[in-house]
């Protein structure tokens, strides 16, 4: 099995440009499936997560494409509209492509997203919506088949629902009139893909704030688009400078988009420049406890966040309390940091961290994409060699996670490993 070896215990330093953000470019590649033009998006990453993307849109009969970080997408003439069942299970987010089809075909099938690492993740809100809009949705034997044309409409979230948000977006820029959604979700990945449906053609503004307002049924043209960094990885390194000292500068991404992450990063004693474009940290000889962190919906603390801040803390001076707010099992990195000798108690959504003087490199095993980034950020700090396995999950997220810490001056390789 392909793992990651991680050598311990010496500062950071150098500078890391931040790949695209990956919970921004799928739902604008399934936002491709709109428009009959020709799409060509920048910035994209190699993540597995967005390979299957593309597979699912050739699978829908459309071309695309990659050269590079660049994708190119043509949705002429789509044959299919059914998600296939191999594709959903690889991804649940394949949820997102629900509002594009059902707007550009008129039909929609998909088997029902199950839940994933992070607990049930339901999709009631997205239902309820696109029923708001005129789709009728059968939901049989764990497959939903959805049909209708649709129609403008008033929507109210009960949550500001990321991927709902989303899906509301995509199916009702092909809806005849006006839709309006109420306690939107407000991330910088719904502006990006507010910019990026404008840019076919379509009319959609308010996105980044809780109310959105699309004017659908106006013909779309194909586009060109580059994507915003990814929060998260830029978090991630920032996290990793942290936990193991040293100084850096991270490229690639809106400092503003982060801005709970450095707060916190700052209050435990690292110093933060932000300027356009570039955040700059220079990490303390330790990090002290912070004020208890609770994650929330965006501009809040980024619950994808939620573990890599963890695993810097395990060693700070003093104890940070954690409040996991969005999914319910999300803490399952606290075993594996415990078993390089870190002192977490978790209490339903608490998490109690007490800071310990250090860790101890150890063979320990990624189970969801953040946790296993997490790992690797507690590895860097800790002393002596990790070996991290679960690389799949990894995967989904990081284009190329030990590249990208090597860039910090970090020791990490990727090794065939025989468990002793
Ligand atoms: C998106 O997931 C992201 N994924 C997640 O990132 C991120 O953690 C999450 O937003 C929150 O920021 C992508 O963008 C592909 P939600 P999503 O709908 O859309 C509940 C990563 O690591 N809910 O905002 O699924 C849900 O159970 C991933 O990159 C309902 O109850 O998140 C959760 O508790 C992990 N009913 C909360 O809302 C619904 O119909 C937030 O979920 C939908 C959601």
């Amino acid at each position: 099995m392909s793992v990651f070896r991680i050598e311990g215990g010496h500062p950071l330093t150098g500078t890391v440009r931040t790949q695209g953000a990956k919970n921004s470019v799928l739902p604008i590649l399934a936002a491709t499936l709109l428009s009959p033009g020709e799409s060509v998006i920048h910035n994209c990453p190699r993540l597995t997560d967005v390979e299957y993307t593309l597979e699912i849109l050739r699978r829908l009969g459309c071309r695309a494409e990659r050269e590079g970080e660049t994708v190119t997408v043509s949705a002429a003439a789509p044959t299919e509209w059914e998600i296939p069942d191999d594709l959903m299970r690889e991804m649940r987010s394949s949820v997102i492509f629900l509002g594009a089809i059902l707007g550009r075909m008129g039909r929609a099938e998909l088997s029902y997203p199950g839940g994933c690492e992070l607990g049930p993740r339901p999709i009631d809100l997205h239902l309820s919506a696109l029923r708001a809009l005129g789709a009728e949705i059968d939901e049989r034997g764990g497959r939903l088949s959805c049909r209708g044309a649709l129609t403008g409409a008033d929507i109210t979230l009960a949550l500001p629902s990321v991927g709902a948000t989303e899906n509301i977006m995509l199916a009702a820029v092909r809806a005849e009139g006006i839709t309006s959604i109420t306690n939107a979700a407000r991330e910088p990945e719904i502006v990006d893909l507010q910019n990026f449906l404008n840019a076919l053609g379509a009319e959609v503004q308010g996105a980044g704030s809780s109310v959105i307002t699309i004017r659908g049924g106006r013909p779309l043209h194909g586009g060109e688009h580059t994507v915003i960094g990814d929060r998260i990885a830029a978090a991630t390194w920032l996290s990793a400078v942290a936990a193991a000292g040293g100084e850096a500068r991270i490229t690639g991404v809106d400092w503003r988009h982060l801005s709970t992450v450095t707060a916190v990063l700052s209050e435990a004693g690292c110093k933060i420049e932000s300027a356009p474009n570039i955040i700059a940290i220079r990490a303390p000889e330790r990090l002290r406890a912070v004020r208890p962190i609770r994650t929330a919906p965006y501009p809040g603390f980024p619950t994808d966040a939620q573990a890599i801040m963890m695993a810097a803390l395990c060693t700070a001076e003093g104890a940070t309390v954690f409040a996991e707010n969005i999914f319910d099992s999300r803490y399952r990195h606290v075993d594996e940091l415990v078993r390089m000798g870190a002192d977490i108690r978790v209490e339903g959504k608490v998490a109690v961290v007490y800071g310990v003087p250090r860790l101890f490199g150890a063979q320990v095993t990624a189970a969801d994409l953040r946790g296993g980034a997490a790992l690797a950020v507690a590895a860097l700090g800790a002393e002596g060699e990790t070996i991290l396995s679960g690389l799949r999950h990894v995967r989904r997220g990081y284009a190329d996670l030990p590249a990208d810490l090597r860039a910090l001056g970090a020791s990490v390789t990727e090794e065939e490993f025989r468990d002793s």
